[in-house]
């Protein structure tokens, strides 16, 4: 019982203005307390499937751009896979080029089919189906097709920026070219090699020149290329970064997102919730293969990535 003349909870309060502001920036202060404005509860990601937009943008006659958006669920104000990346399938007609202005500092790209090429100022390179490509936004990078035409699947920290309302700087990153030959090469060696119990699967991990010392891709993304041999399967764990997983390769797959069965499909684009328990299943004949992108660099940076296996 309080011995206060109000007894009005705390959490009841609405939100509190100044009494008598004296100027602009006074007048915008505003105050909430430790019982309405505590542990804060926003919509939880839902895991999701993106399992048309590809058959989408494969079927495009003009370039155009397929998002994976939640904004709606998230609450988000801008386009949004999880709330802090954004998946989308970029559809490039054949012949076209298009400037990749994305509202983003980081670009982590996969090609999916056709061939084409990146122009940077004056440095233009080759790419083909199976690679990866880290690239800045901004407008700085163009994207060109050849004859056939290509589809490419990009995640970006588009949403992050849009939180803290930032742009991305067009020199935030240096471009980065992971060749589909040289990735096999990576994976083969992999399999050469004997994991422990801590592992989590075999996966390629991929960074840059820049960050070699941190071990990481990007300052707030993580790329991994999965991989899972049939009958196998990957223990059940959970982590606090979100994860969006494109299925390369893997008939007969499965993933367990918080009970839910997730079955593969070819090109889909999967989300994985943070702190969801979560495990991926092979009961095909082929290794499975799939690219994740997680905002495990900000996890990884703010101590908080809280990777444990849950069997
Ligand atoms: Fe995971």
């Amino acid at each position: 019982m309080s011995n206060l003349p109000n007894s009005q909870l705390m959490a009841d309060l609405t939100v509190q203005l100044p009494e008598a502001p004296l100027t602009t920036a006074q007048r915008r202060a505003r105050f909430f307390n430790s019982g309405n404005a505590f542990n804060i509860k926003l919509p939880p990601v839902p895991p999701a499937s993106f399992n048309t937009h590809a058959a989408l943008a494969l079927d495009s006659d003009v370039s155009a751009t397929f998002e994976c958006d939640q904004s709606g669920v998230l609450n988000c104000e801008m386009a949004a896979t999880t709330p802090l990346m954004l998946a989308r399938y970029l559809s490039l007609a054949t012949d076209d080029e298009q400037n990749l202005s994305a509202p983003a500092s980081q670009l982590i790209c996969f090609v999916i089919t056709g061939t084409g090429y990146c122009r940077d100022d004056d440095e233009v390179w080759e790419w083909g189906p199976g690679d990866v490509l880290l690239l800045p936004g901004e407008g700085r990078v163009s994207l060109g097709a050849d004859a056939n035409g290509a589809l490419l699947w990009l995640v970006g920290n588009d949403p992050l920026l849009a939180f803290e309302k930032l742009r991305g700087s067009a020199e935030s990153i240096e471009p980065v070219h992971y060749t589909a030959a040289e990735i096999r090469r990576q994976l083969s060696l992999l399999a050469t090699l004997k994991s422990d119990a801590n592992t989590s699967g075999t996966a390629l991990i991929f960074s840059s020149e820049t960050l070699e010392a941190e071990r990481n891709i990007t300052p707030s993304l993580t790329l991994s290329f999965n991989t899972l041999a049939p009958d196998c399967t990957q223990r059940a764990h959970r982590h606090n970064s979100a994860a969006i997983t494109l299925i390369v390769q893997g008939d007969g797959c499965y993933s367990m997102i918080d009970k839910q069965h997730c079955k593969w499909q070819q090109w889909t684009t999967m989300v994985t919730p943070p702190g969801s328990i979560h495990s991926h299943h092979n009961l095909g004949n082929e290794t499975a293969l799939f690219l994740i992108v997680q905002d495990g660099g900000l996890h990884y940076h703010a101590r908080t990535m809280g990777f444990e296996f849950v069997e």
